[in-house]
């Protein structure tokens, strides 16, 4: 494709080291929808005639099939998807082929490409995170009134309903879902026309091109057009972020599914046995999501670091681009599919919930409230409760062990009602704050879900 000015071919090493067709192959389709619409455009700029630009779209429709059929034959020594999809084209209708790179450079066509697979993509991922949402929120249905401790610091801290617990990873998704979008809304931008890196002296009709692809703005700067990436470093981002998300979910998964916590049981279908220890049953996929959610970091921080010291504008360093983005839609569509189906089976245990949840330490703060009610400020009352806790602790037995005597030791606030506050569930009712876990709202936000994801695919 350029051999022009050269005397020697490319030395085998380097056409090795420099091919990017075996992975930017993924870009094909996208790239010949760029291809017609620049050849609408050349044929709209009087550059090719009617019968020219019918023969590429032909031509390129049946690379097109070719390629969907797996028939297609990809040659490593063109490099890349343009040049083979280009050179396949002039083999199959002639000299019209050779006239579609006209004012346009590989560096704009694969900016071009990458943008319009990043809008599909994103419609996807988009669309996984909801069917996650949708896995949790049935499972949180599932949960019924079942009250679950909730956790800081790993320790026993207050109840909630375990619904509530889920439907927090439900609120994280759907920011995750609003990330994807705000990437594709920012990649939804034409570089097509802005050339190697300063446009060309055959100047098309870029609003035209826009509309034919689809794109809703046209860049306004050349060299930026074809040397920015931060569209693909946003959507790493989003992918990272909401694989730091997956990776939590999958932590509190492997802490409930085992003996331990006992709250939730995985599918034999989603989980696996050990080789040495019969009685073992692994939570696998919640560890595997959780580990690659190390390569969603990995490939953004690879794509930063890129790009770092690049000056503007194209350096082939770019190609480097697309192995990490691959990357991360595959690796975050495979953990998103396969947690929706995992947690479609998972069952709980509401026994081993309860139990849990009967800790009268859980609602201790309850007291201190009781005590906050008789106009005691709230450090007193905590240390007050906090001198009830060290006694039950010191006896042996729970707070609901002790007695009127006891508690108006540490306070004389302290009433006969104070004795039946230690209900985890008359607690959770109080809870009525906007957000706040009372069954009522808990209920109200899961009807809310219900008709936010209905229907909705992304
Ligand atoms: N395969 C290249 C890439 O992904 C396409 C652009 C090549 N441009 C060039 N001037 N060599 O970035």
């Amino acid at each position: 494709m350029w051999h022009g000015r050269f005397s020697k071919d490319p030395s085998e090493r380097l056409r090795a080291y420099g091919e990017s067709v075996s992975f930017d192959r993924r870009l094909a389709l996208h790239d010949i929808a760029g291809s017609k619409a620049h050849a609408a455009a050349l044929r709209k700029a009087g550059l090719i005639t009617p019968a020219e630009l019918k023969a590429i779209h032909r031509g390129l429709d049946s690379i097109g099939r070719e390629i969907r059929a797996g028939k297609f034959k990809w040659r490593e020594e063109l490099e890349d998807v343009h040049m083979n999809i280009e050179a396949a084209l002039t083999k199959k209708i002639g000299p019209a082929g050779a006239k579609l790179h006209t004012a346009r450079s590989r560096n704009d066509q694969v900016a071009t490409d990458l943008r319009l697979w990043m809008r599909d993509e994103t419609k996807s991922l988009a669309a996984s995170v909801r069917s996650l949402q949708k896995s949790l929120l049935a499972l949180a249905v599932r949960a019924g009134d079942a009250v679950m401790p909730g956790y800081t610091h790993l320790q026993r801290a207050q109840p909630v309903l375990a619904a509530h617990h889920l439907l927090a990873y439900v609120e994280m998704l759907e920011r995750d879902a609003q990330r994807l979008a705000g990437a594709a809304r920012r990649a939804d931008i034409l570089p097509l026309g802005s050339g190697a890196l300063a446009g060309s002296t055959i100047a098309l009709d870029r609003r035209f091109l826009a509309k034919q692809l689809g794109f809703s703005a046209v860049s306004q700067n050349s060299m930026d057009a074809v040397s920015d990436r931060d569209f693909a470093c946003e959507f790493l981002s989003a992918c990272a972020i909401c694989g730091m998300h997956l990776s939590r979910l999958c932590e509190d998964t492997v802490l409930w599914a085992s003996s331990e916590f006992g709250y939730l049981r995985l599918s034999d279908e989603h989980t696996t046995g050990s080789s040495l220890m019969p009685q073992k049953k692994n939570p696998d996929i919640a560890e595997l999501a959780r580990g690659k959610t190390g390569r969603l970091y990995g490939n953004l921080v690879s794509l930063l670091t890129t790009l770092k010291g690049l000056p503007l504008s194209y350096n082939r360093d770019l190609q480097e681009d697309k192995v990490p983005v691959f990357d991360s839609a595959d690796t975050l569509g495979a953990s998103l599919g396969i947690l929706s189906e995992m947690f479609g089976a998972a069952q709980w245990d509401k026994k081993r919930m309860a139990a849990a949840a009967d800790d009268a330490l859980l609602v201790a703060t309850d007291w201190a409230d009781y005590l906050v009610r008789k106009k005691l400020p709230f450090r007193q009352a905590h240390e007050a409760v906090g001198k009830l806790v060290a006694l039950s602790i010191k006896r042996g037995g729970t707070l609901r062990d002790l007695t009127l005597k006891d508690l108006q030791s540490a306070s004389k606030l302290f009433r006969p009602d104070a004795l039946r506050c230690l209900d985890a569930r008359r607690s959770l009712a109080a809870r009525t704050a906007e957000g706040a876990p009372s069954p009522k709202r808990v209920a109200a936000r899961l009807a809310w879900w219900r008709k936010h994801l209905s229907g909705r695919a992304q």
